[in-house]
C-alpha cells in the first residue's frame, strides 16, 4: 500500500497545509469566521477561559472571545474585574483558552499573557451592549454568594434607583444611558502560543502549534511566530 492510498483513509478534510503558514492568527480568524458563517452554534466565538490562583490551582470558564486582531496577535473579552476569574487575573495574568467548534472538527488553543484594554474601547463596547446587560454587569457582584435569586433580582430593582434609569424608556426599547462600572472591562489576552487542530479519520488529526516571544507591558514586543506540526 502506498503512502497516496493512506493519505485517502487518513484525511483530515480541510486541514492544514502541508506547508504551515507563518503566522497562525489568519488561520485562527478565517476558522472563527467559518463557524460564524455556518449558524450552527448560537456561539462560536465561546472560549473556555482557564486561570489559575497564586497557588497554581486552575479554573475555569465560558466567555465570549468579542475581536480577535490578527496583528499584533491578541483577542479580547470582557468580564468584572473582581470576579473569580479577574482576581485570578490580577495575580497571576497567565491565561490559557480553547475555542471548540464541533461541527467544523476543528479546536483552537492559545496561551499567553492578559492585559487590561483601554477604558475607550471598553466603554465603546459596554455602550453596544442592551440596556439589561448593562444593568446586570451593575447588579451582580460576579462570583459573590447571594441568599435568593429573589434577593438578586432586588439588587437589579435597587440599581435602577441608584442609577436613576428611566425604566419605561428601557422597557420601551428607547436609548438609555448606562455608564460602564470601573470594575468592567475588557481584557486582552496577548498570544504566545497558539495550536490549530482540525479533525481526521483515525485520529490521525492534523495537528500544529505556533510559539513566539511576548515582552513585558501593556503593548508587549511580539517576536516572530515559529511553526511546528505536532503528533496528534
Ligand atoms: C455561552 C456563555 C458565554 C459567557 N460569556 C461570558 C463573558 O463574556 N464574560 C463573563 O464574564 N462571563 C461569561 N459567561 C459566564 C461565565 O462562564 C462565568 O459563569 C462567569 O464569568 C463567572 O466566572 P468566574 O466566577 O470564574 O469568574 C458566559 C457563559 C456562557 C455559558
Amino acid at each position: 500500500m502506498s503512502q497516496s492510498d493512506l493519505s485517502d483513509v487518513f484525511s483530515a478534510g480541510d486541514g492544514l497545509p502541508e506547508t504551515l503558514p507563518a503566522d497562525p492568527m489568519p488561520t485562527l480568524g478565517a476558522w472563527l469566521d467559518e463557524a460564524t458563517r455556518a449558524k450552527i452554534t448560537p456561539n462560536p466565538n465561546a472560549i473556555t477561559l482557564a486561570t489559575a490562583d497564586t497557588r497554581g490551582r486552575p479554573s475555569a470558564r465560558i466567555v465570549l472571545c468579542k475581536a480577535i486582531v490578527q496583528d499584533p496577535g491578541y483577542l479580547v473579552f470582557y468580564t468584572n474585574s473582581a470576579s473569580r476569574k479577574g482576581r485570578e487575573i490580577a495575580a497571576n495574568p497567565h491565561v490559557a483558552a480553547v475555542f471548540h467548534w464541533d461541527a467544523s472538527g476543528r479546536q483552537a488553543r492559545v496561551e499567553g499573557r492578559v492585559v487590561r484594554s483601554p477604558d475607550s474601547e471598553s466603554d465603546a463596547y459596554f455602550a453596544s451592549r442592551h440596556w439589561a446587560s448593562r444593568l446586570g454587569a451593575w447588579a451582580s457582584e460576579q462570583s459573590q454568594p447571594i441568599a435568593s435569586r429573589a434577593a438578586l433580582l432586588e439588587k437589579v430593582a435597587e440599581k435602577v434607583i441608584e442609577l436613576d434609569l428611566d425604566l419605561g424608556a428601557m422597557l420601551d426599547g428607547r436609548p438609555v444611558e448606562i455608564p460602564r462600572p470601573d470594575y468592567w472591562f475588557g481584557y486582552r489576552l496577548w498570544i504566545e502560543r497558539a495550536e490549530l487542530w482540525s479533525g481526521g479519520t483515525g485520529r490521525i488529526h492534523d495537528r500544529a502549534v505556533w510559539t513566539r516571544t511576548l515582552g513585558d507591558g501593556d503593548r508587549p514586543e511580539v517576536g516572530t511566530w515559529s511553526a511546528t506540526r505536532l503528533q496528534p
